[in-house]
């Protein structure tokens, strides 16, 4: 561990940036982390409940804070914008995985890591056995790897009004089946489990990797992934995850949690991408 504390800048102040900003003021001392600045849309959400020297109004002015860390947790939108400048400057983890599904930024977020010797950060937030699919990819035994989401058609945010004429009671339907690098544009902010699926196996990538989305107006207290794994010879692993989350909401409960071990951490792992 360093000896001072590391820098944490969060950027958005939503449901998941506002428990880590708490998370950090109450527990940051204990572990090492302090908050360097918090950066929001709309800065009048942080005026009552943060100190005006941790408010950033222009997110461009990151550079001057002497950042360690910076936590993305707000949009796809703002990695395709700021993440390689992010990167060159410090640590990023990225809350937004799904804008790595385009290709060119994934790999220019790369390349920035390597150059500056940072570590681009990836969650594996509801993702289970993120690490033990990143061996197999890593050896050469990965031969396929399918998520499925099931949710509430309340907890989805999809492009297109996908979803716009949902009843109460409807039951199961398949939103989309297919590759996880066509699903991420779809349903960018309820994907990044794939995402995190997708770069833990690059070998198959976001194009390899396969997505299916399911509504179901029987999930009213959780989230359902499962993830199949393939491998040579046989070699099968199938879990389901059950993740109890509010109507509504995009994010799953247990999520949080694992977000804060997941900052935990971002101490430095060289230029490269590590899946956290
Ligand atoms: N990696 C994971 O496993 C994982 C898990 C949950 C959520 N997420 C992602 O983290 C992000 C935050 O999640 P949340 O639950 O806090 O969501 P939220 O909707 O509560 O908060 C998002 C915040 O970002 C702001 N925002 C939205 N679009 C923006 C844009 N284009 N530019 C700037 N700001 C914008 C909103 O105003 C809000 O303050 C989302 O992208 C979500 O998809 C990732």
């Amino acid at each position: 561990m360093a000896d001072r504390p590391l820098k944490v800048g969060v950027v958005g102040y939503g449901h998941l940036g506002q428990f880590l900003v708490e998370k950090i003021q109450r527990e940051g001392p204990k572990v090492g982390l302090q908050l360097a600045f918090v950066w929001n849309r709309n800065p009048d959400k942080l005026k009552d409940s943060l100190p005006k020297e941790l408010i950033l109004h222009d997110l461009s002015d990151f550079t001057r804070r002497g950042t360690d860390v910076i936590v993305e947790v707000c949009h796809p939108q703002i990695v395709k914008e700021f993440g390689v400048r992010f990167v060159s400057h410090a640590h990023f983890l990225v809350g937004s995985p799904s804008a790595l599904s385009d290709s060119q930024l994934e790999h220019e977020l790369r390349t920035a890591a390597k150059q500056h010797g940072k570590t681009l950060y990836v969650p594996s937030g509801a993702l289970w056995g993120g690490q033990d699919i990143q061996k197999m990819n890593d050896s050469g035994t990965l031969q396929a790897l399918s998520i499925r989401m099931s949710k509430h058609p309340s907890c989805f945010r999809l492009t297109g009004g996908l979803l716009s004429d949902w009843t109460e009671g409807e039951g199961r339907r398949v939103l989309f089946h297919g590759s996880v690098a066509e699903l991420c544009p779809i349903a960018p902010n309820n994907v990044n489990t794939m995402a995190a699926a997708a770069i833990a196996a690059s070998k198959l990538g976001f194009h390899g990797v396969t997505g299916e989305i399911i509504s179901d107006t029987a999930l009213a207290d959780y989230h359902i992934v499962e993830v199949e794994v393939i491998g040579p010879d046989g070699f099968s692993v199938t879990t389901v995850r059950q993740n109890p989350a509010k109507l509504g909401a995009v994010t799953g409960n247990a999520t949080y949690n694992s977000f804060w071990s997941s900052l935990l951490v971002c101490k430095g792992h060289g230029g490269r991408v590590y899946l956290c």
